[in-house]
């Protein structure tokens, strides 16, 4: 099967930075870029943090900046899970050379899928103000991509308030923006990449492991765990692989389509993603295909798999 093509975009925090090794060993996804988006940490922070994931696994992908605030809201970032630096405070260095592109992730991300119209892949790990920005600029661009596949959302309650996923409560206009482009698009919501969790031991396997990529995976989800274990919390979510493995693997999950939209003018629900998948009340439209179940097992397997495979 010829390699899917990727475009991750990040607000590279932990989940982000093992999301990114998997994009890089997954067999069957071909990462073309990585662009940096403000979100668990600054955007200066994610962008530098995309690169230091780069050297760590001896991958080297165009890194883009983005957005330094979301598009309405001021930035809220989450260094109580990501640490101060996004990366749980494990501090890795740099390469030597960033060779930083001077265009914007908006319009690098143009460009890549104007090359090979209907192919790319988009897949946003963090909030969606890149991509709203990018189909604010270039209005072809949500028919020019052949989907959006991104982590954000939840049917069910929320993990920022009782109501909101941290993504969609970060930027919910840009949310509502991708919601209503006509983009083909797969939410990996809460629903389902709270089921994809490495339990400590798996993790303290990984640290086990004697490779550079599993003791960064152990070390950088040591500061969520005190937080995640506190909530009762049974692992570790890898919430931003979810996208990037349905691609390769979409055997593994189960959904269903359904209208969802996103509440933005709420001050007790902003950032909720409102789906009628539970209603008797359907909204007049289908827009998105929402994942729901996951096999763990298999998808710990194969995350494993390739997190040791990078050494
Ligand atoms: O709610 C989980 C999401 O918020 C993940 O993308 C995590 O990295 C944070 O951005
Ligand atoms: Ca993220």
């Amino acid at each position: 099967m010829k390699p899917i093509p990727v475009w991750m975009d990040c607000d590279t925090g932990t989940d982000d930075a093992v999301a990114i090794m998997l994009a890089h060993r997954l067999e069957g996804i071909d990462l073309k870029a990585v662009s940096a988006v403000c979100g668990n940490t600054t955007q200066q922070n994610a962008y530098l943090n995309t690169h230091r994931i780069c050297r760590l696994m001896g991958g080297r992908y165009p890194v883009y900046r983005g957005a330094e605030r979301p598009l309405m809201k001021p930035l809220h970032t989450a260094a109580e899970v990501h640490g101060e630096n996004g990366l749980g405070d494990v501090e890795l260095p740099l390469p030597e050379d960033l060779a930083t592109p001077p265009e914007p992730a908006w319009d690098a991300l143009y460009a890549c899928a104007k090359s090979m119209p209907g192919e790319l892949r988009l897949v946003p790990t963090g909030p969606l103000t890149n991509v709203a920005i990018a189909f604010i600029k270039h209005p072809d661009l949500p028919t020019l991509l052949h989907s959006v596949t991104f982590m954000g959302g939840s049917a069910g309650p929320g993990n920022v308030t009782p109501a909101a996923e941290f993504n969609f409560y970060t930027d919910p206009h840009a949310a509502e923006l991708v919601l209503k482009s006509g983009a083909k698009l797969t939410m990996c919501g809460l629903d389902v990449t709270l089921q994809a969790y490495f339990t400590p031991e798996q993790l303290d396997a990984l640290a086990a492991s004697g490779t550079r990529a599993g003791r960064f995976v152990h070390d950088c989800n040591q500061r969520a765990w005190k937080a995640l274990h506190k909530i009762g919390q049974p692992g570790f979510c890898m919430h931003d692989s979810c996208p990037v493995m349905f691609l390769a693997h979409p055997e593994l999950f189960e959904g269903e389509m359904a209208g969802v939209a996103v509440e933005t003018r709420a001050e007790l629900t902003a950032g909720k993603s409102v789906t009628d998948l539970y209603s008797d009340k359907q909204f007049p439209f289908k827009n998105v295909f929402v994942l729901l179940k996951v096999d763990r097992t298999r998808f710990i397997e194969i995350l494993t798999e390739c997190i040791l495979s990078i050494g």
